[in-house]
């Protein structure tokens, strides 16, 4: 065996691993992605490591160009990313010495890989999280322009889906809105955690070069250092948090999926996406198919999947690093491409979204939606709520006989069912009409939707 063949850590071993183990326990062939994170990581470490005088200024500098050099191979795609090195953090080392020399063996003074892959994974997090803010931004000024577009649209609000209350299209949508402001928020606190540096804790004790972790925080733009060399190495909460923030989310988008798959089907006709976000049938012509929403309802199962594996994988380990720790990646990974790639989509979705206003309108009509209104009215009048719901139903039970609207049944049903009843119960029958009552805050009423979006529009600068 050469030299060059050799692992890093063979010193005390007579044999190398075999080609199944080396094939079974490599993360080279998808921690590549972190090339970027481990060069930037090694830099601000070189540079420290200057500055404290652990390496000269000439080995520093040797150093850090050669790393430079790494990192153009890699972005020329001349890298290459050889299974035997087992990790990207040995193969950048591995070639920064045949670019360098023996100095390049100089770089690992003062940490290990274990404080260097939490480093990475928290450099490829922020990377990540800020991306996902940016995309954040642009779903929810869309839906809040929508809302303003579509404002006075009447909606069939359901609860079992069945209808319950007129509502105004865009008082759902901005239900949207909400959550989605809430996973927002979620993001920005896991990003407060991932924010710490754990560089410098070395394999778990700490080292005993006199090195300076806050100079290389500050260089990688970290604004907390870690606290304990054993907790740095093994804590993975920041990356549970993301998949579990990513879980909810996406949670989000597959029941707004569902409900643009329902609201697109002939039965329903709420509205029609646009021919970009569907797909044809090879056999039934006649087919468009939702499939953009129907593939982000079923890509949350693998991101639910992911939180699972990654928290089972955490369950029984020991203190502190765990080679187990290398299977937080592809789960990570996934979760990442997949939350960004649903982020980047649904704002065009939602823009191609073409809503057929009369045909809501007519079918929020359907299932006596005003019901609970004419309960509201007679509990005005001072009757309890509860003979008030009795009276009401009886009403719907003559309008479901007549075949007619509860706007439609003449005065004197609404007297015999009950006499408090006056004219001005028309008022409240109508779809707007009761849209307009709802006025309590957070309510559907116009004023109230248009007030949201005002102060929507100033928070999200629109
Ligand atoms: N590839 C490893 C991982 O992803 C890097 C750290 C390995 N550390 C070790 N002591 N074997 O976790």
């Amino acid at each position: 065996m050469t030299e060059q063949q050799k692992k890093p850590w063979q010193g005390r071993f007579s044999a190398s691993p075999s080609e199944k183990v080396e094939a079974f326990t490599e993360s080279i062939s998808y921690d590549r992605l972190l090339s970027h994170y481990d060069i930037k990581g090694s830099i601000a470490h070189a540079t420290m490591l200057g500055e404290v005088g652990i390496l000269t200024s000439e080995e520093t500098e040797g150093i850090i160009s050669g790393l430079q050099e790494v990192k153009n191979e890699i972005e020329a795609g001349s890298f290459i990313y050889d299974p035997a090195d087992e990790d990207i953090h040995m193969a950048i080392e591995k070639r920064l010495t045949a670019l360098v020399g023996s100095v390049g063996g100089k770089l690992h003074t003062a940490r290990s890989r274990n404080d260097q892959v939490a480093l990475d994974t928290r450099l490829y997090m922020k990377d990540v999280l800020e991306q996902a803010e940016g995309h954040f931004e642009r779903l929810l000024k869309t839906l809040v322009k929508i809302a303003k577009k579509e404002l006075g649209v009447i909606f069939s609000g359901k609860t079992h889906l069945q209808s319950a209350q007129p509502v105004l299209f865009s008082h759902h949508l901005l239900a949207y809105v909400e959550m989605f402001m809430r996973d927002r928020e979620r993001f920005k606190q896991t990003a407060e955690r991932v924010d710490v540096l754990p560089l410098g804790s070395a394999a778990m004790a700490g080292t005993p070069h006199p090195i300076d972790r806050h100079r290389v925080a500050q260089l990688l733009g970290f604004s907390k250092v870690s606290e304990n060399s054993m907790d740095s190495v093994s804590d993975r909460d920041h990356l549970l948090e993301f998949c579990f923030n990513a879980s909810v989310t996406m949670m989000h988008f597959s029941r707004l999926s569902e409900e643009l798959i329902i609201w697109m089907s002939p039965e329903f006709g709420y509205i029609t996406l646009s021919d970009a976000h569907c797909t044809g049938s090879s056999i039934m012509p006649q087919k468009k198919n939702p499939d953009v929403p129907e593939l982000i309802r079923g890509k949350t199962g693998r991101v639910y999947g992911n939180l699972v594996a990654l928290l089972t994988m955490m369950k029984s380990l020991p203190m502190t690093y765990n080679r187990d720790m290398q299977e937080d990646k592809e789960p990570l990974f996934d979760t990442a491409r997949t939350l960004l790639a649903v982020l980047d989509i649904v704002p065009d979705i939602l823009e191609g979204m073409n809503v057929n206003r009369e045909h809501l309108t007519e079918v929020s009509l359907k299932g006596f939606p005003t019901a609970t209104d004419i309960a509201d009215y007679l509990v005005r009048k001072n009757l309890p709520f509860r003979d008030a719901h009795h009276c009401t139903g009886k009403l719907v039970a003559e309008a479901e006989k007549r075949g007619c609207l509860l706007e439609e049944l003449p005065l004197e049903v609404f007297k015999e069912a009950s006499s408090i009843i006056e004219e001005d119960i028309y008022d409240c029958l109508s779809l707007k009409g009761s849209i307009d009552l709802k006025n309590s805050y957070g309510g559907t009423g116009k004023e109230r939707v248009e007030k949201r979006i005002a102060a929507l529009e100033e928070l999200l600068k629109i």
